[in-house]
């Protein structure tokens, strides 16, 4: 018979960490608070875009290896073995990480465990917080101690986040017994048997292990950024510049691409979380480069406004831009802290008629941005357009014909806030050609 698991929290993470299981064999229970969520689940309807995910999903469910629920009871009930993927956004009323929905979940679930059991949490935490929450596990189980914690950070990419479950780069453990350690190498067997690395180590590292990730990824971005402000006061070209370093095997050249710098629900958060944590921990001189970090990341999005101002010929009333891109990255529609949005919804607020128009993320940016106007083409959001501007790199875009576009727009005018075009094939269509970072 199958190994038993469930999942608490149905997001990006729960939903893709349960099919996952499904498809590896396990029977797999996925619990949400939210009814809605949980019906369309049980449907094998996806409520985000993930290429590849629905497939398994669906799948899952037709194998009857997966099934959904908002019981923790039929939870309890079900496995021994319990992963925790619920939300840990940022707080409202500052920078720290909201665990509100993580001791709900445990304040629920413990009472329940009534026999030897282990529950391991896999959302992105403080550090210190996996010791609190296994103390908190003992006391309220009835299993006491036998009741187990395990921290398994999780890294997957949205765009990605099939990939990166059934292969990923590693697989990170913080444990207290041998025995937790033996029932996550069991779980990820067919991982291990890849040759993916497996590391065991105590809470706190395990918990370090995502941030820091996070961290050092932010800080690359931000890195080549900073040097796109030094190109522009130069004339030299950013995109070269990256090129030229990526064939340093020291530094190499993923999350080197300049531009519009990130957004979406990890790496922005992740990076004010962890200075949060910091300050309370009273280190937060180690981590005070972070500030910059985020700083450099935001000069982006005004750096693009002022672009596409210069285009507009020094102000933005009575004029018309067309944006290409809503999501935070390509193949995802999701708008969390998405730079594109952020910079629609500047350049609306500074008078111009702003068309958004992007492959995945139309419904959500309309959701939270009514005040913008949205087309079901690129074409029609670059009709009339005085400036069109490229926010997010969808291949959609990058292949565009420049010769087509133009036949639309009102003025041959584009940013390029990716650095995702060829500028001489632009240049060559009669585009007037921006882009941050180049000259
Ligand atoms: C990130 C981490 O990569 C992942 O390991 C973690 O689990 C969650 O956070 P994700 O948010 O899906 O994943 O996005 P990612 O692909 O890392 O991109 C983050 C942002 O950085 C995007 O806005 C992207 O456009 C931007 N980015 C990325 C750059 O601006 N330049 C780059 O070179 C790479």
């Amino acid at each position: 018979m199958a190994r038993r698991l469930t999942v608490l929290g149905t997001g990006y993470l729960g939903a893709t960490h349960a099919a996952c299981l499904a498809e590896l064999g396990f029977e797999v229970l996925g619990l949400d608070t939210d009814p809605v969520r949980i019906d369309r689940l049980a449907a094998g309807k996806l409520p985000f875009f993930e290429p590849g995910l629905e497939d398994l999903l669906q799948a899952g469910l037709d194998r009857g290896l997966l099934r959904f629920t908002t019981s923790y009871a039929e939870v309890a009930a079900f496995a021994d073995t319990h992963f925790v993927c619920v939300g840990t956004p940022q707080r409202s009323d500052g920078n720290a990480a909201d665990l509100s929905q993580l001791r709900a979940c445990i304040d629920e679930l413990a009472p329940l465990l009534r026999s030897p059991c282990l529950v391991v949490g896999k959302c992105t935490v403080p550090v210190g917080t996996a010791e609190a929450v296994s103390q908190r596990l003992a006391q309220l189980a009835p299993a006491g101690p036998a009741a187990e914690l395990a921290w398994n950070p999780e890294f997957l990419r949205e765009g990605h986040a099939v990939r990166d479950t059934l292969h990923p780069g590693r697989i990170v453990a913080g444990t207290h017994s041998v025995r937790a350690a033996a029932v996550l190498r069991e779980i990820y067997a067919r991982q291990l048997a890849d040759g993916t690395p497996f590391l065991i180590t105590d809470f706190a590292t395990a918990e370090l292990v995502k941030v820091a990730a996070n961290a050092f990824l932010a800080t690359k971005i931000s890195f080549i950024n900073a040097m796109a402000e030094v190109c522009e006061a130069t004339g030299a070209d950013v995109t070269m510049l990256s090129a030229a370093l990526s064939y340093d095997g020291r530094i190499g050249g993923s999350y080197l691409s300049p531009g519009l710098g990130f957004g979406g629900g990890c790496l922005p958060k992740d990076i004010r979380a962890f200075m949060a944590r910091a300050d309370e921990l009273g280190v937060d001189q180690a981590l005070s480069f972070l500030r910059e970090v985020d700083a450099i990341n935001m000069r982006r999005r005004a750096r693009m406004v002022d672009l596409a101002r210069e285009l507009a010929g020094g102000a933005f009333e009575g004029r018309v831009v067309g944006v290409l891109g809503a999501a935070f990255k390509p193949n995802s529609d999701d708008i969390r802290d998405s730079p594109a949005l952020d910079v629609a919804k500047t350049i609306h607020g500074l008078g111009a008629r702003v068309t958004v128009y992007d492959p995945a993320a139309v419904e959500n940016a309309r959701q939270a941005h009514p005040e913008l106007e949205y087309a079901a083409t690129a074409l029609d959001a670059a009709r009339d357009a005085h400036i069109v501007l490229l926010l997010t790199e969808w291949p959609e875009f990058t292949d565009a014909d420049p010769e087509i576009l133009g036949k639309v727009v009102a003025k041959r005018n584009i940013v390029d806030g990716r650095g995702a075009l060829d500028p001489e094939r632009w240049r060559a269509a009669s585009w007037h050609y921006r882009a941050l970072g180049r000259p």
